[in-house]
């Protein structure tokens, strides 16, 4: 069913961290694209007035990403700000009057999940509701219960095809090409399965620490902070059957029907580590036991992938930033023709910092003197002037487009599956910054082959070269 263009963005936490990083120059993009024309209101509750608002989103896309002038003066003047409490009836009141003839605003919680309750509760007495739609941040929840929780909240007071829950790891273009890759060419499919797939791995990596957001990360660890969404998201689309249709509720069925035939992992299949220095971060616990690292084993249950092992690694300050999946195929059978030691293929895909495919075959060398593995490679760096995950968020929630955001269901499917190893103690282990994760990882939870450390650095750019692997 088509949805109405959103004629206002309201955003609730207009003064916080998310907005001055992504959002102010994920709008200016929006502007310079042509998909935003509509008045943009702020909330928060600062003591602030307009002018400082624009100084701030002045500010921010000067620091990320630059200003373009023309952009700016139009970001401007579709600016508006409402200072005020959250828990302040007058403060919706404010807004609804600032919306004035709109009839179909997008509210945009950039704020804590424990507001969720209070700001949906004073949009519908306010009127503001009616005819809205509603975009969440993520973390949605904390575990299953609260997950279910804010479902509840929401859907109290808008439809589910009217919240759009954000996870801006599905609007990475690499994401979403993944499904496409694997379903416009016929050569993959038939050996993307149980027969010729041994195991799947997916890292993300990232050489960096907490950067200044030790408070937030301390309440939520690796897994609640990348893997419950951004590589769930990812190995949803690997693992997926093709939808039956394009829309965005064959698509989001289709990523349901994965999660569901996943079993809660058991927390003896999980390593959990903790980089050293993160106990001297702000905001972080003298004594936490909150994991930047996490390796675990999961299966999937389905007729196409009963009996491959998916493994999953995430952390901070690892060696390097990158998220790839690897997936090992089996061995050639042991005739007279293969070597004793043959290599296994393997497809390749890198979703960050550039989009790579690549496929390792094990090729002849010269004069009969063995045999080396190489991989076709075809990578593509990001260009400018490309379209940014929350331009992509933002410009596809106000049309109504929920194809890149997570359904409830698939919400709830996907703490169901983390709630164990989340409520389970394990230990937390001690790894040094710049290393992949703590020593215990190996012997616990390893591919059949090892792990795949990612390398730091691609090709240049879109050709197809064998380069060893
Ligand atoms: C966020 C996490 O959701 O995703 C961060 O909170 C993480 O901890 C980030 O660094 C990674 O996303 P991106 O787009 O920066 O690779």
């Amino acid at each position: 069913m088509s949805q109405p263009h959103s004629d206002a963005l309201v955003f609730f936490g207009a003064t916080g961290d998310l907005a001055y990083k992504k959002i102010f120059p994920a709008l200016q993009a929006m502007i310079k694209r042509g998909t935003l024309d509509v008045p943009v209101i702020g909330v928060a509750k600062a003591g602030w007035n307009l002018d400082q608002l624009k100084a701030r989103a002045k500010d921010s896309l000067a620091q990320h990403g630059g200003l373009d002038a023309a952009a700016w003066e139009k970001l401007s003047s579709l600016l508006r700000y409402v200072d005020g409490d959250y828990s302040d009836p007058g403060t919706f009141v404010a807004v609804r009057k600032m919306l004035g003839s709109a009839e179909h605003p997008a509210h945009y919680l950039a704020i804590p999940p424990l507001l969720f309750e209070e700001v949906v509760e004073q949009l519908v007495k306010s009127g503001s509701a009616k005819g809205a739609r509603i975009i969440v941040e993520k973390p949605f929840g904390h575990d299953l219960a609260s997950a279910q929780e804010l479902n509840r909240i929401l859907l109290s007071a808008f439809p589910e095809s009217s919240i759009f829950r954000i996870d801006h790891y599905l609007a990475k273009g690499p994401v979403h090409h993944m499904v496409s890759f694997r379903f416009s060419n016929s050569f993959l499919e038939p050996l993307w399965n149980r027969d010729y797939i041994e195991s799947v791995q997916i890292t993300m990596a990232e050489d960096f620490g907490v950067q200044g957001r030790g408070a937030f990360y301390d309440q939520t660890g690796a897994i609640r902070d990348v893997i419950q969404n951004h590589i769930f998201q990812v190995m949803c689309n690997l693992a997926m059957e093709c939808p039956a249709r394009r829309d965005s509720e064959s698509m989001r069925d289709e990523k349901v029907k994965v999660l569901k035939a996943i079993p809660p992992i058991d927390p003896k299949n999980v390593i959990r580590g903790q980089f050293i220095g993160y106990l001297d971060e702000k905001g972080v616990a003298p004594n936490s036991k909150v994991e930047t690292f996490a390796a675990l084993e999961l299966e999937v249950k389905s007729w196409r992938w009963d009996g491959v092992p998916f493994y999953i690694r995430a952390g901070k300050n690892l060696p390097v930033t990158c998220t790839e999946v690897m997936a090992r195929l089996r061995k050639p059978p042991n005739t007279n023709m293969t070597e004793p030691d043959a290599t296994q293929n393997y497809v390749r895909f890198r979703i960050s910092p550039e989009m790579t495919i690549a496929m390792a075959v094990s090729v002849a060398l010269p004069e009969g003197t063995g045999r080396e593995e190489v991989e076709l490679v075809a990578c593509r760096h990001p260009q400018p002037g490309e379209m940014e995950a929350y331009e992509r968020v933002l410009t596809d929630a106000m049309a109504g487009d929920a194809t890149l955001f997570a359904r409830q269901d698939y919400v709830e499917e996907a703490w169901r599956i983390v709630d164990p190893m989340l409520k389970a103690a394990t230990p937390v282990y001690p790894y040094a910054p710049h290393t992949w994760g703590p020593d215990q990882v190996d012997p616990k939870v390893r591919p059949p082959c090892g792990w795949d450390d990612p390398r730091a650095e691609e090709p240049a750019d879109f050709r197809v070269v064998a380069q060893t692997a």
